[in-house]
């Protein structure tokens, strides 16, 4: 990819975008990140998914030159943070939980005056402009002052404000928080199509659909520590078996259909509390077809029948012993931030 110079991006060390070792942070006595490594693959899309509070921003903000680590060494590109926060600063961008736009200016002007800031010419400015408020569907309200955009269309300028450099990495802290599905869709093309064209991207997500749609590795955090790390098929497969979920034509078949499944696999099965559904662990989906087999032999008609790798849900509650919503309950307090 070419950065605002026009040249491509040479670093220090071609292979690792992000190479962080025992970061630490404390907040008073809240130690917010404990000890997080993290790699991330130039070329790559790395994602840090984790509930509320998990300490997802403060990582990112540390890895990004705006917040001290108090332990630990990141390097970007090859170059120190510490050492060398300028140069990193030219490598990277940051969008996300805190608004990088003038409220009272037009979405036009707010992204022109970024180009302008980053040294690109008047014309090519405006047309920079218009091709991203054209990429983000802005083009309607490129005229408004942002104070009159909704939290979505907000998110999306933030995101076209910081690919106007084209940066080699770029940290996009939950940038589909907030947005309609569509909307959501449209940023995760965005997202894709900027890592084929060169970008590395770290974003953090609470949604696991998100992680595992974009990420080519994972890094789970929860109360500040890397819990697993993987792609998003070792994450997967961390948590064991796949899993069968058949549906039968007939309800009354049910209690059949569960003895066939459950004799033929070997194991214990669900129904769903509707009672239509059969769901079961299955070590070896081969065994599928001996199912299929059985439930023809048996006069069972079948509605649907699917083997699926567990859910990142379920990775993660295998992984933290909690769901991905719990943690949202222990740290309701932290928006009053007061932790001395
Ligand atoms: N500036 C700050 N001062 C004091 N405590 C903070 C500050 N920033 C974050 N914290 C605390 O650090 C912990 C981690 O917060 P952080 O914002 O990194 O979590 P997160 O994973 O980004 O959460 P979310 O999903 O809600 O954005 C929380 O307990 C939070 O209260
Ligand atoms: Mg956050």
């Amino acid at each position: 990819m070419k950065n605002v110079n026009g040249t491509k991006q040479k670093t220090a060390s071609g292979e690792w975008a992000v190479e962080a070792r025992g970061l630490v942070k404390n907040f008073g006595d809240n130690r917010a990140v404990d000890g997080v490594d993290l790699n991330v693959r130039a070329g790559t899309i790395y994602g840090v998914l984790g509930p509320n509070g998990a300490g997802k921003t403060t990582t990112i903000r540390m890895l990004a030159t705006l917040l001290r680590a108090d332990e630990g060494t990141t390097r970007i590109f090859g170059y120190d943070v510490a050492k060398d926060p300028n140069i990193v600063r030219q490598l990277i961008g940051v969008t996300g939980q805190y608004a990088s736009v003038d409220e009272s200016l037009s979405a036009t002007e707010n992204l022109i005056i970024f180009s302008r800031l980053l040294g690109l010419s008047r014309v090519e400015s405006k047309r920079k402009a218009a091709d991203l408020l054209e990429e983000f569907s802005l083009t309607e309200a490129a005229k408004r002052p942002l104070k009159n955009f909704s939290g979505g269309m907000r998110r999306r300028l933030d995101l076209a404000a910081s690919l106007i450099a084209q940066p080699p990495l770029l940290f996009l802290d939950e940038p589909t928080t907030g947005l309609d599905p569509r909307t959501r869709n449209q940023m995760w093309d965005t997202i894709r199509r900027l890592v084929k064209t060169g970008s590395t991207v770290l974003l953090t997500t609470q949604y696991l659909q998100e992680a595992d749609e974009l990420a080519d590795r994972i890094a789970v955090i929860d109360h500040g520590r890397v819990v697993a790390e993987g792609t998003v098929n070792e994450l997967k497969a961390s948590v064991g078996t796949s899993s069968l979920h058949l549906s039968i034509q007939n309800q009354q078949d049910i209690q059949h259909a569960r003895q066939t499944v459950e004799r033929v696999l070997q194991v214990q099965s669900a129904v769903s509390p509707e009672g239509a559904k059969i769901t079961a662990p299955m070590a070896d989906a081969d065994l599928v077809t001996d199912l299929l087999i059985a439930l023809r032999e048996a006069r069972i008609p079948l509605a649907e029948l699917s083997v699926q790798k567990p859910t990142l849900d379920e990775v993660f509650l295998t992984i933290t012993g909690h769901g991905a919503e719990e943690n949202e309950s222990t740290n309701s307090h932290k928006s009053e931030g007061v932790i001395a």
